[in-house]
């Protein structure tokens, strides 16, 4: 199967060389903090596969079922022989849900890790003989190229998870409008988006039991200390995660019970006790915020579907007639 996908290597700088300059910059910030695009080297993304099936995570399963439930609405919506580009596609197993619905002429996954990507893409390609697979391993919160040989098919872009969650509300809107440019005139987004909820169900999906989202977050230590010359000590960190009500959103940190020193790459940085360093938000919305944010990026909202919980939504948007330059 090794000849099945086009793979395009879209990460021009060593993923290696952004770890470095991010952890010296963010750890010499206050409050110190990191990009929670470096949780995804192999582990990381293994350990996120399986967050996914955690019992307290309800957004993967949520969203699955209403992709299912929604898949011949969408599918019209978007109509067949589309260039389907899912960003973040991590084990692309949410689309596969859309597939056969959908009948998309190509499909695009776009992962910063590269190996998960490759081996996640070609397995989709083993599934699905019928369907063109390519791969760019690429940085999604960067603005996007197509590869050319996809340039004149019809794109419909597919962003799930509640990724958008993990940017601010200000970065969401310059996401936003980055693919925006990258779509057509009447281009479809369809975009899955955690929704506000009851604080104990939100914190306990980033806090699960079995300790993963634990394991996921202290990853990132791991990485600091194989991959950059450095003494961290994971074990010297404990995870938390609060929903911060003022904000809507989800907070991760690491964050260090008492007092200590760590050096990465000959500099030296302190941590008070009780102090962390911030790894991860994830911003809740309602349905009427998130369409307001998609129309303030010239997107015009189509079609809403959530569960009967109200936990989660799947929206498609298109992109409008006039430009984003235009909406007020
Ligand atoms: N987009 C997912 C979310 O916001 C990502 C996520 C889930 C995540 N759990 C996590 C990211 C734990 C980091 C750590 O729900």
């Amino acid at each position: 199967m090794a000849l099945a996908i086009r793979f395009h290597d879209q990460h021009d700088d060593q993923p290696a060389d952004s770890l470095r300059e991010d952890v010296l910059a963010g750890f010499a910030a206050t409050p110190k903090a990191i990009s929670p695009k470096h949780f995804y080297d192999q582990r990381g993304s293994e350990l996120f596969e399986q967050i996914c099936l955690q019992p307290e995570y309800y957004p993967t399963r949520t969203e699955e079922q209403i992709l299912r439930d929604a898949a011949d609405d969408i599918a019209a919506l978007a109509g067949p022989g589309a260039c389907l580009l899912e960003l973040g596609s991590g084990a692309s197993r949410k689309v596969r849900l859309l597939l056969e619905r959908l009948r998309p002429a190509s499909y695009l996954g776009i992962d910063i890790s590269r190996d998960f990507l490759r081996s996640s893409t070609q397995q989709l390609a083993a599934d699905y003989p019928w369907l063109e697979v390519h791969a760019a391993c690429a940085d999604f919160s960067r603005p996007l190229q197509l590869p050319p040989e996809l340039r004149s098919s019809r794109p419909l872009a597919f962003f799930p998870g509640s990724s958008i969650g993990n940017f601010t509300p200000v970065e969401a809107r310059r996401f936003l409008l980055n693919l925006h440019g990258l779509l057509p005139l009447g281009g479809g987004l369809l975009i899955g988006v955690d929704l506000i909820k009851d604080q104990g169900v939100l914190e306990a999906a980033y806090n699960d039991a079995a300790g993963v989202t634990a394991a996921f977050n202290l990853n990132l230590l791991e990485r600091i200390r194989s991959e950059l010359d450095s003494d961290i000590e994971p074990d010297r960190f404990v995870h938390r995660a609060f929903y911060n009500e003022a904000l809507n959103r989800i907070e991760m940190h690491l964050l260090s019970p008492r007092a200590q020193q760590v050096r990465i790459e000959g500099r030296r940085f302190q941590f008070a006790a009780g102090e962390s360093l911030h790894t991860e938000i994830s911003c809740k919305y309602s349905v009427e915020s998130f369409c307001d944010l998609a129309r303030s990026a010239g997107f015009t909202p189509r079609a809403l579907w959530t569960d009967p919980q109200q936990l989660f939504s799947v929206h498609y948007l298109q992109t409008g007639p006039r430009g984003p330059m235009a909406v007020a």
